[in-house]
């Protein structure tokens, strides 16, 4: 079975002292777990204090964005080994929200996988489709190339320690949730995907979470899926009661 991960990406959200007091709340409340993980990804400023706060507890940092270079003259940049350094372990890639608002590509995707593992991060790699594509019958066609381009000329053996985050870009924030078999259909065809590309080894080791409205009222049912392996969590993620409940459900 794979290890369930649950991991809350606060966005732009959260004083310094909530963010505190959020992980230090959660800390105490959570026990090493062979069925789940717990991820919380701050804004940036607060990546190096969270990590210090968490550290040998049973819960990990990620970053919400990083850039594809280790250094260079690149204003406002985050390099991927100045967040390994912090002890930042994920770092969510190619969100929906920076594709839309800052020209993220599936290009610039594929460079930051590698440049992610290369620093001993652990990619969540974003894919998912508009409502119009989605109304269109594309979503299988435009997830699975957002896939194949993410991970193109990289190994099997990376790919299989990768997170991969199927959001519905029409659930994210809306309130709108995808049904479980709907869910599941894409997160399938993303492991189908995976497997053309690598193999059923790599497919059965990588973990695909759910992404769009997730909430502690719907998240059971998600997670009764074959291949819905966790959830990236916005707006539930952002109290700590509730993403308690997020990893008790996972757990
Ligand atoms: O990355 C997770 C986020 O896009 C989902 O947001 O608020 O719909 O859970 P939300």
């Amino acid at each position: 079975m794979r290890k369930r991960i649950i991991a809350g990406n606060w966005k732009m959200y959260k004083t310094i002292d909530e963010a505190k007091n959020f992980a230090q709340e959660v800390k105490g409340k959570l026990i090493e777990s062979e069925i789940v993980e717990a991820v919380i990804c701050p804004p940036a400023p607060y990546l190096y204090e969270l990590a210090e706060i968490t550290k040998g507890y049973s819960i990990k940092i990620g970053a919400q964005t990083m850039h594809e270079e280790i250094e260079g003259a690149f204003t406002g940049e985050i390099s991927p080994t100045m967040l390994s350094n912090l002890g930042v372990q994920y770092v969510i890639i190619g969100h929906s929200e920076r594709r839309m608002y800052f020209n993220e590509t599936d290009q610039s995707v594929n460079k930051k996988v590698k440049a992610a593992f290369e620093s001993n991060l652990t990619p969540i790699v974003c894919v998912g489709e508009s409502l119009e594509e989605r109304e269109s019958n594309k979503t299988v066609e435009i997830v699975s190339n957002q896939v194949t381009k993410a991970f193109l000329n990289r190994t099997g053996e990376t790919i299989e320690k990768a997170v991969i985050a199927y959001e519905p870009i029409w659930a994210i924030g809306t309130g709108k949730t995808a049904t479980a078999d709907d869910a599941n259909e894409v997160c399938h065809a993303i492991r189908n995907t995976v497997e053309e590309l690598y193999g059923a080894d790599v497919a059965n080791k990588v973990r695909i979470q759910y992404g769009g409205s997730v909430k502690p009222e719907n998240i059971e049912e998600l997670l009764t899926k074959e291949h819905i392996d966790g959830a990236l969590v916005g707006g539930a993620s952002l109290d700590s009661n509730s993403f308690l409940k997020l990893i008790e459900a996972a757990s």
